[in-house]
């Protein structure tokens, strides 16, 4: 068996799915090496309020981008990877006690939101609204995926748009000592694709 070390291509592979000037979103087929770094250094920002467990290593971006069942997109501004959203089977977080318990678990129609996150200096000028809006569009289209699920902090979710359910709370969440909700959002039924063409693939915003 080859050593997981060997599998690692150091280069990643993405298309664009969205572009507005030097902004661009990009689905990553594959996470190389070379991108590692800059990932985890963007995690970084989601210590303060989900603890050291939600920083990436090299081992989750493997295990979580680099995985088909995940939609994985990245927010590129100026060639520079600058923020990112991550959805994973909810199958594949069997590990976790509370993913088991989700209503959903088994059915393969979920997608959880395992992280989204922009760095500091890029936060509200709307590229986090386009990252998450390319994201919801493309978990829609997949096959077989009707729910989004994610922990954010309490009240959190109530300020979403979309059909938004709260299936619980859970009290010091990773050990933050915050309480957080578990929101899940119905995509509603497929678009019906046989009367209109598919969108194209990258699109000017
Ligand atoms: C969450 C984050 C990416 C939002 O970026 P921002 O530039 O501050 O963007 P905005 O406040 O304009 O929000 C953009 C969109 O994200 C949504 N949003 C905000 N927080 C969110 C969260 N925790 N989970 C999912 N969506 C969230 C907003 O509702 C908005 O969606 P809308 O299009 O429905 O209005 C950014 O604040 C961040 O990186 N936070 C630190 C990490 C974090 O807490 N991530 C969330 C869960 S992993």
């Amino acid at each position: 068996m080859k050593q997981l070390s060997l599998e690692i291509e150091h280069r990643s592979k993405s298309r664009i799915i969205a572009s507005s000037g030097f902004f661009q979103v990009e689905l990553m087929e594959h996470v190389g090496e070379d991108d590692y770094p800059q990932l985890i250094k963007i995690s970084e920002h989601l210590a303060k309020d989900y603890g050291e467990k939600a920083v990436l290593s090299k081992t989750t971006i493997h295990k979580y981008f680099n995985k088909p069942t995940s939609l994985p997109f990245i927010a590129r501004f100026h060639g520079e990877i600058i923020g990112f959203i991550i959805g994973v089977a909810i199958e594949d977080l069997s590990s976790e006690p509370w993913a088991r318990l989700d209503e959903n678990f088994g059915k393969h129609n979920t997608l959880y939101s395992y992280a989204f996150v922009i760095m500091d200096k890029y936060k509200g000028n709307g590229y986090a609204k386009i990252l998450k809006r390319v994201f919801l569009s493309w978990a829609k289209k997949r096959d077989g995926i009707r729910f989004i699920t994610g922990h954010v902090k309490l009240g959190v979710s109530s300020k979403f748009t979309g059909d938004i359910k709260i299936f619980n709370r859970v009290d010091n969440w990773q050990g933050t000592g915050m309480t957080f909700e578990y929101y899940c959002r119905d995509l509603g039924p497929k678009p019906d694709f046989t009367q209109t063409q598919n969108p194209p693939l990258a699109k000017t915003i």
